[in-house]
């Protein structure tokens, strides 16, 4: 009699594990690949809710969230960020932040990005996770995918995968205030240090398989809110704008040519080198054109320009203000964009020319 119910058990226990694994199978063939995601604030979804920034990294309070979730999730936007418009444009479920208590599978790919944090570890140190962090976090999830899906299978999902990098303002914004850390570097081995730490991240992921890669360059400080108020605040005594474009300009060049050099190094790997500089120009040039009012000032802030960071009022000050309509503004806050103008960058990257996705863009990356 018990043997009988073990017996129907382990064989209802087997038909079940089976067909759980045929599954998740067909369920990953009639998709693109899993979509992981690193980076700062511009590609966060929320990781920082679970982390102690001591609120300096933190968008989990109104009105970050308004527009698209009615709720703030954690984005530093009035709705979504870039990888939501991935997922949604490559057929992927809504893919969890990584930290997100509720998420067990990873199957469709998760996201490590935390607000605040750079390429160096020493950016913001304590208070995110730097990228090198969100590295060992990716490999946790490879060693739990490993054990559901075995070899050949976490084979697949990896290699079919797309990895998302999204990072380096953190770094320079640091090292254009106050860097007493790296201060006797200059700003080109600070870019190379920067750079460095990208590359060998790519790489780490590509030894355990990953092929794929999108990543971003930075935009221009030129039409960032933030940089903008303190440009005007001081006149143009301060330094820093020329430092910080002077530091962006190089970074872009010098990631541009670490991708082509990996793409001789690294067996099988692609890239997409999308050129978010070329798009915010674009944009600040001709903001009708993509249904912009305002490009220069944006929705949620103080100051001129709304490039003091005051947006919901949490730190110490506690007044700002709030636009009508977030979808006229390029920015929703003093430096990350709103949804539209998220929405906007990915639909140029996903389907881009040669102008803005280089040498192919995402979308034939994830179908590649
Ligand atoms: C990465 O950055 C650290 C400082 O955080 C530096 O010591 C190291 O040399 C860098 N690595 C590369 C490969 O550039
Ligand atoms: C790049 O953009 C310019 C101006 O918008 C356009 O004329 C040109 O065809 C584009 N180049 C490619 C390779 O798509």
């Amino acid at each position: 009699m018990a043997s009988s119910t073990n017996l129907r058990l382990c064989v209802l226990f087997i038909f079940f594990a089976v067909g759980c694994v045929c599954m998740q199978d067909e369920q990953l063939h009639n998709h693109h690949g899993p979509l992981f995601t690193f980076g700062d604030s511009l590609v966060d979804t929320g990781n920082n809710n679970y982390i102690n920034t001591r609120r300096i990294a933190q968008a989990n309070y109104p009105p970050y969230g308004q527009t698209f979730f009615k709720y703030p999730s954690g984005r530093w936007s009035d709705g979504r960020v870039l990888p939501d418009f991935f997922a949604e444009y490559a057929d992927l479920p809504w893919i969890l932040p990584y930290l997100h208590p509720g998420n067990k599978r990873y199957v469709y790919g998760t996201n490590f990005a935390s607000g605040g944090a750079g390429a160096l570890h020493e950016t913001n140190q304590g208070l995110v996770m730097s990228l090198k962090t969100q590295a060992r976090n990716f490999k946790k999830v490879e060693r739990i995918l490993r054990k559901q899906l075995g070899r050949t299978g976490v084979n697949t999902i990896l290699s079919k995968g797309v990895y998302l990098i999204w990072i380096g303002t953190n770094d320079y914004s640091v090292y254009a205030s106050d860097s007493k850390l790296f201060s006797s570097y200059s700003l080109e081995k600070y870019v190379d240090l920067v750079i460095g730490n990208l590359s060998s991240v790519i790489e780490e992921i590509h030894k355990k398989g990953g092929r794929k890669f999108v990543v971003i360059n930075l935009w221009s400080p030129n039409h960032i809110p933030l940089v903008q108020e303190e440009a005007v605040a001081s006149q143009g005594r301060d330094a820093r704008l020329g430092q910080l474009n002077h530091l962006v300009e190089l970074h872009n060049g010098q990631l541009y040519k670490e991708l082509q050099r990996l793409t001789t190094k690294l067996k099988g790997f692609r890239y997409s080198y999308a050129d978010s500089y070329k798009v915010v120009e674009e944009i600040a040039s001709n903001p009708a054109k993509y249904g912009f009012k305002d490009v220069k000032v944006a929705c949620c802030g103080s100051g001129k320009l709304r490039g003091i960071q005051s947006c919901g009022g949490q730190d110490t000050l506690k007044e700002y203000q709030l636009c009508e309509n977030p979808k006229e503004h390029l920015f929703f806050d003093s430096n990350h964009g709103s949804d539209k103008g998220y929405q906007i960058l990915a639909e140029m990257i996903w389907n881009g020319d040669l102008n803005t996705s280089r040498p192919i863009n995402v979308k034939s990356l994830f179908q590649s």
